[in-house]
């Protein structure tokens, strides 16, 4: 039906274009030197069909050319090999939010807002091409400014929880925000997830990228030093988000940076994520106590409910009677990546959704992966379009260092000291399978 609407609309605008032309044309005839009147009907018999065909069809073009040039403020479709900014609401305090939107030659899509340097959306395609959207979001800057779940967020200081809001540096003992019991989380009570970002688009070679800088004051939160932070979000031609971090400080402080992407890779509020196929490279993990704070013990994979050195669906074991799992409500671990120090990066875990054939593989230069399986989430706050997004609707693989490592001396230092630079660099590839 649709389909022959549209022919008969197409019809009827030749129909009037053509009277359109003829009328105009017939009018500046007027004004043309005057034929003999047998030159005229000659002429007009031998050339007037092909000259009305070069009218239809220079109007069309005309037209076509105008319909798009209205149609492109309003940000239609956005062009393959692109980045747009959009407004996306305001912060509290009324300062303009915006989202940026990166398409790359293949039609992939991320969009990212500067308000706490979220991926809002993230489509990518299925095993028949079909693009969804993979990732936990707000459709509003509100959405991001109410959310306590991280969703797609950037997040700093320091990623996942710091015991008893306080560590050691030089003798010195800072006290920092607490927003989790006893606890810091993710950077305290106004992390990099609530910061407004600068946003500057920057040339790539392979892609599209947006840079995205903040200053942490001196005591931001609690922690020392002016910690200068810029992270570069590359979406590349061949369907992989890149994120580069990179950090200078004038004191010696502590960091720990991450992003905090929610993935559901049948498509965001599509449903549970345990039936997903989840493989990490590392042997072991590392267990916590009531307060999700790290023991200290690195524990080996091998004969727990955490061995993902398989393909493994996510769901399979996630309700077996093992302590770990109950103090997590799931898995909210942090394993300890099988990687070299120093090689740049290495595969850190695979995922495959067998419904749609989407696979994300992690890549980081980072020694640990925090998997979470959105055991918090309850449903209750509304989703991208409405939807809901109820526990294990997601599952978040967060690059990081170890969780507490400030204050676990056996775990890989996260201090970054005046005159060095943190750099480290995250790649979620996503491809498909048969
Ligand atoms: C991390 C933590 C979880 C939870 C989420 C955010 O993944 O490990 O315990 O706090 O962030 O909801």
């Amino acid at each position: 039906m649709a389909a022959v609407a549209g022919a008969d609309f197409a019809t009827l605008s030749v129909r009037v274009s053509t009277r359109w032309i003829n009328n105009f044309a017939s009018q500046s005839v007027h004004h043309q030197v005057k034929l003999p009147q047998l030159r005229r009907a000659a002429f007009r018999k031998s050339f007037g069909r092909g000259l009305r065909m070069k009218r239809i069809l220079l109007f069309a073009i005309f037209s076509g050319a105008l319909l798009m040039t209205t149609l492109a403020p309003i940000g239609a479709t956005p062009q393959p090999g692109s980045t747009t900014k959009k407004s996306f609401g305001k912060t509290p305090g009324g300062q303009a939010v915006d989202l940026y939107v990166l398409t790359n030659k293949s039609g992939a899509e991320a969009s990212i807002t500067n308000y706490g340097g979220a991926v809002v959306s993230l489509k990518v395609p299925d095993r028949n091409g079909k693009l969804a959207d993979v990732v936990l979001g707000y459709d509003t800057a509100d959405g991001y400014v109410n959310d306590k779940s991280y969703f797609g967020a950037l997040v700093g200081r320091y990623g996942n929880r710091i015991a008893h809001a306080q560590f050691v540096l030089d003798g010195k003992t800072y006290t920092l925000a607490k927003n989790n019991g006893e606890n810091t989380l993710h950077g305290g009570v106004k992390g990099f997830n609530k910061a407004l970002w600068t946003a500057k688009i920057l040339p790539a070679k392979d892609g599209q990228s947006l840079e995205l800088s903040y200053l942490s004051k001196d005591g931001e939160e609690g922690f020392p030093g002016n910690l200068k932070v810029s992270v570069i979000y590359t979406l590349t031609d061949t369907n992989a988000l890149r994120i580069v971090y990179s950090a200078t400080t004038d004191k010696k402080t502590v960091l720990n940076l991450t992003s905090h992407g929610y993935f559901n890779l049948a498509g965001q509020g599509s449903g549970d994520i345990l039936g997903h196929l989840l493989t990490i490279q590392a042997d072991k993990f590392t267990p916590v106590d009531a307060a999700l704070i790290p023991t200290g013990e690195l524990r080996d994979v091998a004969g727990t409910p955490f061995d993902f050195r398989k393909p493994t669906a996510i769901g399979v074991r996630i309700d077996q009677d093992d302590e770990q799992l109950k103090l997590g409500g799931g898995y909210d671990h942090n394993y300890v990546l099988r990687r070299s120090a120093g090689v740049g990066e290495s595969l850190a875990a695979r995922v495959v959704e067998p419904g749609s054939g989407r696979a994300l593989e992690v890549w980081t230069t980072e020694p640990g992966v925090q998997f979470y399986t959105g055991n918090f989430l309850d449903g209750k706050t509304p989703g991208k379009g409405g939807v809901p997004y109820p526990r294990r609707n997601a599952f978040c693989l967060e690059t990081q260092h170890y969780p507490d490592s400030p204050n676990q001396p056996k775990f890989p230092s996260v201090i970054l000291k005046p005159g060095e630079r943190h750099h480290t660099i995250t790649t979620y590839k996503f491809t498909t399978e048969k």
